[in-house]
């Protein structure tokens, strides 16, 4: 079956699904997204998605080009067509096509696009194992809040950390704070059991899985700490995991060669893990 592609208004095959060379996505990166889990055909969290949406058009002064309806509509239209039951749904919205120029055009209409495509996420093999992570310095610009498709340094640190045959790159700050990961959040678990991962203010991508994980943890009475957490601290730490929306809640065992806890997924993790998968499957 040949996947589809929505694009401004019209659902074309994939391999000819296009857009404009001066698209200023393409041109400054000027746009934004969103990456849906699709799990027995729903779309996991999608309020939430769709309220972090508004809030990154809005922060970028994109006009929202469709409201909550339609575009809920539209998802569900391209999960049909793709017949995706389990997988991921991508949306790109970008200030749309115009002449090169860097100040906004006017009267522009956003480009809007959709995909989505069946995958296995959060692998329960590789969950069972736990993954590695490197660190590398956060060298990102001070909105990385906004879910904009500027992603230059996440992609080299996700190269950098395929390249040292690990899952993930933290990112750490001058100040030796870790922020989060190239596309997850960043948890650990300090030894007297609590729960820390930073803060959302505009130094971290405010992950909808972090929210989901937080309320969880919170309905289990967990000792929740929102604050930031140095790399040495991290590498003291019993757990280390890290969280998004293809990877749920994935232990982490190894920083940048060192073991973590025991070197095997935390207890605090493996609950939460549990608990986020059966938040999934209900
Ligand atoms: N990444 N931090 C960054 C920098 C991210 O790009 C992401 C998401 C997250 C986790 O957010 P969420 O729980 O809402 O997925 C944190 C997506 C999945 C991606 O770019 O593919």
């Amino acid at each position: 079956m040949s996947r589809i592609a929505y694009v401004n208004g019209r659902y074309l095959p994939h391999a000819e699904a296009s857009v404009h060379v001066e698209d200023r996505g393409f041109q400054f990166s000027d746009g934004v997204y969103e990456v849906f889990a699709v799990a027995h055909g729903a779309l996991i969290d999608e309020e939430l998605h769709l309220v972090r949406l508004a809030r990154s058009l809005a922060e970028l002064r994109i006009a929202k080009p469709h409201t909550d309806a339609v575009l809920k509509h539209l998802f569900r239209e391209v999960l049909r067509r793709n017949r995706v039951r389990n997988g991921m749904l991508y949306l790109q919205i970008t200030r749309g096509a115009a002449p090169r120029d860097h100040a906004f055009p006017k009267d522009v209409r956003p480009t809007v696009v959709i995909t989505a495509k069946p995958a296995r996420l959060a692998d329960p093999a590789i969950a069972a194992r736990g993954v590695d992570v490197v660190t590398i310095p956060d060298i990102r610009w001070r909105r990385v809040d906004i879910k904009s498709v500027s992603l230059l340094p996440n992609v080299l640190g996700k190269q950098h950390a395929k390249e040292a045959g690990a899952y993930e790159a933290w990112m750490v700050t001058e100040a030796g704070e870790v922020t989060e990961g190239t596309s997850t959040n960043a948890w650990i678990v300090t030894k007297y059991g609590a729960l820390v991962t930073r803060k959302a203010d505009t130094s971290i991508l405010n992950g909808i899985t972090r929210l989901t994980v937080l309320r969880l943890a919170r309905e289990h009475d967990l000792a929740i700490e929102e604050r930031s957490f140095t790399l040495s601290e991290a590498l003291d730490a019993a757990e280390a995991f890290l969280t998004s929306t293809t990877s749920y809640v994935m232990p982490v065992v190894r920083i940048n060669g060192k073991l973590v806890g025991g070197g095997t997924p935390g207890t605090f993790t493996r609950k939460l893990l549990a608990e986020y998968r059966s938040y999934v499957a209900r």
